[in-house]
């Protein structure tokens, strides 16, 4: 890979989604779409989910200017942040209604089930994509999991995926929810920013969604 590949494949990001980039050398590429795969298995909803948040994670990225290497790392990261779910059982995992206290200690175990997966892959950022993996769920005032990080602790890189993942889950429907419009999804957001998102990323974000090929079209 040359340093600058990640973003010089920026182009075709957009035409062509994550999963059809080759920014790096085969050996690295080939070293985990087979776990995106087995993911995809014990839950559908994954494939789609992640190439979106893959899109709008770049894209956050890039605008706010991010290093080659780590927009290498988050674009990884953003494909296999829910790896650890393949850890979750089904009853808890594809559970059509709210999570019980204890269903949900299980679920929230997914970031630290894919952090080890992840660390076991031949990725040669295998340790970064981790990282990212195990905090992708900490909360800007410290109330996420599974660490309780707080504002700069957190990784930029996660305060995007944050943010991302946030919105594309909001906007696509699931089991125990309906999908939600791009107005009523940025709403929630709204609400949550300085508790669960870093003001500073949703500016970002603001601007990154108006024009992204990732934002969910109005009804
Ligand atoms: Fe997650």
């Amino acid at each position: 890979m040359t340093p600058g590949g990640a973003v010089s494949s920026w182009a075709a990001l957009k035409l062509e989604g994550c999963s059809m980039i080759s920014t790096i050398a085969p050996d690295q590429e080939n070293a985990y779409p087979s776990l995106i795969a087995a993911l995809c298995e014990r839950d559908t909803y994954t494939r789609g989910h992640c190439d979106r948040v893959c899109v709008l994670a770049l894209e956050m990225g890039h605008a706010v200017g991010l290093s080659a290497s780590d927009l290498e790392s988050l674009r990884i990261a953003s494909q296999l942040h829910d790896v650890g779910k393949i850890g979750v059982r089904d009853d808890v995992l594809l559970k059509p209604g709210k999570l019980t206290p204890d269903e949900w200690e299980l679920m929230k175990a997914h970031s630290t089930h894919g952090e080890r997966i992840v660390k076991e892959t031949f990725l040669s950022n295998a340790v970064e994509v981790a990282s990212i993996v195990r905090h992708h769920h900490e909360a800007f005032d410290g109330s996420g999991y599974p660490d309780g990080l707080a504002g700069n602790e957190i990784p930029q890189s996660c305060r995007i995926l944050s943010a991302v993942d946030s919105y594309d889950a909001m906007t696509t429907g699931r089991p125990y929810h309906n999908a939600r419009s791009h107005r009523e999804a940025m709403d929630i957001l709204k609400n949550e920013v300085g508790t669960k998102f870093d003001p500073y990323i949703f500016s970002v974000f603001l601007n990154v969604i108006a024009v992204s090929s990732a934002r969910t079209p109005e009804p």
